[in-house]
């Protein structure tokens, strides 16, 4: 935690130090009091027979010592939240910027839930921690020690109570803490757990609706939430115990106190007023320790939590292109796989891909087909390094992929991935995302490319229609042209589209291959479809089955050779015929 706390600080040094400083100007100020009250009853009182004009005077300083105390502490609260919530602030940036290097094995390893609660529950954990060690903790130690002297200094043979009482109370809370930690991360991971469950749901809601799944969804909520409640319990039981040992305590020292402070008194060796102030130090040095331990739950809460960040912190990405040469750009869109093989896990038996040898000329099209999970999306994601190979090698414009650092390598392929997505606000700002400095007439060109332009005019915002979060509001064929618009906006060297078409109708497909295929801006297209109407005019057709590429031909070429191309032409021709 405190290495987190030093890094983090940065901007908030003043306020993360006056914090403290005020802290312990207020503590003495408090302290004052018992003293000033020692002195009414044995001089005021005893000594001076009743002296009113002292008593007033002391009685106006012990005023007076309490409202500086409050102003003292009220500053002390007011830069201590300043402080924390800089820190969290910064951390969180922090998480922001490192997920923004993660790739796509660093993700997987995060969800998004679990981002979320970290970068919001998480933080809020630490900051009452932060608050509370400052605030709660040194205010206790300070005033521990100081009251310490004071009683040491009044009478030293009441202090050993102390001697005794703070050490068992001290090994007691130790030894809570030790049991809390570990209950309280895996309090956390439950309420990972829930609300990924919770976010699937409110995510789905449209189909848990019609699939009537509701109750079911309930069900398993329920589940979820009884499981977080049960850790909960199962981490708080041990914090609880807290408070009885704290009384136990506490009421010990006071029996003893009382015991042996009469006995003085009676003896002659302590004065009442010494006994007074005795009682009130004892007070407060009975809930110093109670601040130090409820303090200390919340560290132990903020340690599970500071765990969890700094997993985030510390992910490696797993690609790295810092021995990249910075200025080297992708010239052409050939494409080159050498001997590739590929699996997601290195623990997993088989590969996803097996021995792929592919070369593909700047500027040819290109279409994939083959059934699901044939391994067609997992073969293009390696051409822009979303997944790194550990066998053989893949080139870009002549060059192997891992010499170009990520940025331009990604400059040069552009991927309209096969879940996409837009992102809230108007349309154009969405396209703009392809390529910043687009002007109005290039958004337009590949829009009409795309086959978007028509209908974004149909709305009455046109381009400055704004899309929902996710852009709910459009169709998914509407949704998927916009997504191809924005890839070519890049205007990439190889443009990839992973089954992008899937949800526009045919005559609308066949416009956007036509479109891809005009040769004049030489980009390398790939295309991976269901239909073989929409591959069927590309320059060569790769036919995927179980991680391995089966054949590679022109239509012409495989209709003849080819018996599973065949039926599948033969299939889907007789589905227009017929439909
Ligand atoms: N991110 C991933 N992590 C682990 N396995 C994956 C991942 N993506 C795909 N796979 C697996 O790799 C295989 C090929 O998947 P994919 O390339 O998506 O096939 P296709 O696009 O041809 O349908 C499948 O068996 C799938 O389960
Ligand atoms: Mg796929």
């Amino acid at each position: 935690m405190f290495k987190l706390l030093f890094k983090y600080t940065k901007d908030g040094w003043k306020s993360a130090m006056l914090g403290p400083i005020l802290v312990i100007l207020e503590v003495i100020f408090d302290l004052g009091i018992p003293y000033a009250m020692a002195l009414i009853i044995d001089e005021g009182i005893n000594n001076r027979g009743g002296d009113i004009n002292y008593i007033v005077k002391l009685g106006l300083i012990m005023v007076g010592l309490a409202i500086v105390a409050g102003i003292f502490g009220a500053l002390s609260g007011i830069s201590v939240s300043v402080a924390s919530c800089r820190f969290t602030r910064n951390i969180r940036s922090a998480m922001l910027e490192k997920i923004q290097e993660y790739d796509f094995k660093n993700i997987e390893k995060f969800p998004v839930s679990s981002v979320v609660v970290r970068m919001t529950s998480d933080m809020r954990m630490l900051r009452m921690a932060y608050t509370s060690i400052i605030r709660t903790m040194i205010r206790a130690i300070v005033m521990l020690i100081l009251t310490a002297i004071m009683i040491f200094r009044l009478n030293s043979a009441l202090a050993n109570v102390f001697a005794v009482a703070i050490p068992i109370l001290g090994t007691g809370l130790i030894i809570i803490m030790m049991k809390a930690r570990p209950r309280f991360r895996i309090l956390m991971s439950k309420f990972d757990a829930m609300n990924a469950g919770l976010k699937e749901n409110i995510e789905g809601i449209r189909v848990v609706k019609n699939f009537v799944r509701a109750e079911y969804e309930e069900d398993k909520f329920e589940k979820v939430s009884k499981d977080v409640l049960k850790s909960q319990r199962y981490a708080e039981n041990v914090i609880i115990l807290n408070q009885p040992l704290f009384e136990l305590v506490m009421y010990a020292c006071m029996i003893a106190v009382a015991w042996y402070g009469g006995n003085f008194i009676i003896a002659g060796s302590l004065t009442t007023g010494q006994f007074m102030s005795y009682l009130s130090y004892l007070r407060q040095i009975l809930f110093s320790l109670l601040g130090i331990s409820i303090s200390l739950t919340q560290i132990v809460n903020a340690r599970a939590s500071v765990d969890r960040a700094n997993e985030l912190l510390d992910e490696k990405p797993s690609i790295d292109d810092s021995l990249a040469d910075k200025n080297l750009l992708v010239k052409d869109g050939s494409i080159e796989f050498n001997d590739v093989s590929f699996k997601y896990f290195d623990e997993a038996k088989k590969d996803t891909l097996t021995n792929i040898n592919l070369k593909i000329q700047s500027g040819e099209t290109i279409g994939i087909l083959g059934p699901t999970g044939a391994g067609k999306s997992t073969l293009v994601q390696l051409i822009p390094r979303l997944y790194d190979i550990k066998q053989g090698q893949i080139k870009v414009g002549g060059r192997d992929i891992k010499d170009y650092s990520l940025y331009n390598l990604r400059e040069g392929v552009s991927m309209v991935l096969q879940k996409n997505l837009l992102f809230s606000g108007t349309i154009k700002e969405n396209l703009l995302w392809g390529n910043p400095y687009a002007n109005d007439e290039e958004i337009i060109e590949a829009c009409k490319k795309a086959q978007a332009h028509d209908f974004i005019m149909s709305f009455p915002d046109g381009y400055n229609t704004v899309l929902d979060q996710g852009g709910n509001n459009v169709s998914g064929g509407q949704k998927q042209r916009l997504c191809i618009a924005r890839a070519l906006l890049k205007k990439p060297k190889i443009l990839i589209l992973d089954d992008s078409t899937s949800a526009c109708d045919t005559n609308t497909d066949k416009k956007i291959q036509e479109a891809l295929k005009n040769k004049l801006d030489s980009m390398t297209s790939i295309i991976i479809a269901q239909r073989v109407s929409s591959v069927k005019d590309c320059d060569h057709i790769i036919i995927m089955n179980d991680g391995r590429i089966d054949d590679i031909g022109t239509h012409d070429e495989l209709l003849n050779r080819n018996e599973v191309y065949k039926d599948l032409y033969e299939t889907q021709l007789q589905g227009v015929q017929n439909g």
